[in-house]
């Protein structure tokens, strides 16, 4: 039994006392203490050693007082699972050095066993578990389909990914070839990860919004479709396709238990699109964070009251920004934590 269980109440549609919060990529590199670490051992050391992984994830927990943890790893572990090389390179981000172009390139990825190739994962996962103590619940993730093949295709990050787009287009089959195996060892992953103890699981599309409702059905929802209909009856699935507001029915449609919106669409809209029984999660503007803390508590009490009581999770409705003051961080979570809906 988990003490603090807001989260997963409010996934339920069960009546919260407060509403409760998280930040994406809260164990990460606002903290001070999670740059201490970094000087010491390089990214994927980061998460492949699981006492490492596991101290990384508790590091917000411990400073910040936040509803929940999240898997301290990245949604890049599961291509490099598959076969490809992964880089991460300070200041440009991740490198994928031989991307997939061509029908013979599909030869060099496949649908690994995740319980061999992973398992530090579940590992880390098993002693954060312990750490927390029942304390609060543990978000574990993995990255959408469509967002890793936008990675494994262009090779490294981009604001469009048309390289990515390109070869879709050029090769719907090969897409959907490298789409269902991304899927099918997805699966896999985010079973392995409920068996070791994650309370929850969130599927981060950070590149659904630059497909068309069309297209994101064909590209993305297609197999997130999929891994929803797989974990049923196991643990609650988020969704969060960022700006994709634009299928946010579609998505409710999956039977996913939350949707992430990111702050360009009002929480009003959102629900009004998915009526309403499926919870929400966001949707703060992560550079709002920047503004000074009075606005800060301000507008995350605006925005509690655009979302109501009840079947919401206050969120980001990105990542952290690295230069983001931690006391600013504090300020969010704080007022989300002391407000009163009356
Ligand atoms: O939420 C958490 O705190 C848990 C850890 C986590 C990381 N990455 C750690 C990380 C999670 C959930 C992710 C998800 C992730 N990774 C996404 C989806 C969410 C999103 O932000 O859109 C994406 C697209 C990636 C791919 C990725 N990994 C990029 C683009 C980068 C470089 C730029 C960046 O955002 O930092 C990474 C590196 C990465 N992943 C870092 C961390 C803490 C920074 C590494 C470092 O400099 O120490």
């Amino acid at each position: 039994m988990i003490k603090n269980d807001l989260i997963l109440k409010a996934l339920k549609g069960e009546k919260t006392e407060r509403t409760p919060v998280w930040m994406m990529r809260q164990a990460g590199r606002f903290l001070p203490e999670y740059r201490a670490l970094r000087e010491k051992y390089s990214f994927f050391e980061r998460c492949q050693n699981p006492e490492l992984a596991c101290e990384i994830t508790m590091q917000p927990i411990r400073r910040l007082g936040v509803d929940a943890a999240i898997l301290f790893s990245d949604i890049l572990v599961v291509p490099q699972a598959m076969g490809m090389e992964v880089q991460l390179v300070e200041s440009v981000g991740p490198i994928l050095p031989q991307p997939l172009k061509t029908a013979a390139d599909l030869d060099r990825i496949c649908v690994p066993d995740v319980h061999d190739r992973l398992h530090y994962v579940a590992e880390a996962i098993q002693h954060i578990k312990q750490e927390l103590n029942n304390e609060i619940p543990l978000i574990g993730f993995a990255g959408a389909p469509w967002t890793l093949l936008c990675y494994m295709v262009q090779g490294k990050g981009s604001k469009t990914f048309d390289e990515a787009k390109g070869f879709c287009y050029q090769n719907p089959e090969l897409a959907d070839t490298i789409l269902q195996k991304i899927t099918d060892t997805t699966i896999a992953y985010l079973k392995m990860q409920i068996e070791a103890g994650a309370d929850l699981v969130q599927i981060f599309d950070s590149w659904g919004g630059l497909l068309s409702p069309q297209d994101f059905e064909r590209f993305s929802l297609k197999y997130m479709r999929q891994i929803v209909k797989a974990l049923e009856g196991t643990v609650p699935v988020i969704m969060f396709a960022k700006g994709a507001w634009q299928s946010l029915r579609e998505m409710a449609d999956t039977g996913a238990h939350g949707l992430g919106i990111d702050w360009c669409i009002r929480p009003e809209f959102a629900r009004y699109i998915i009526g309403p029984y499926t919870s929400l999660q966001g949707n703060y503007d992560p550079a709002q964070l920047l503004a000074p803390i009075p606005e800060i508590i301000e507008t995350t009490k605006a925005m509690l009251k655009s979302f109501g009581p009840g079947r919401h999770i206050a969120n980001l409705g990105h990542g952290i920004l690295p230069h983001v003051p931690v006391d600013h961080a504090q300020a969010f979570i704080d007022t989300v934590k002391n407000y009163q809906f009356n």
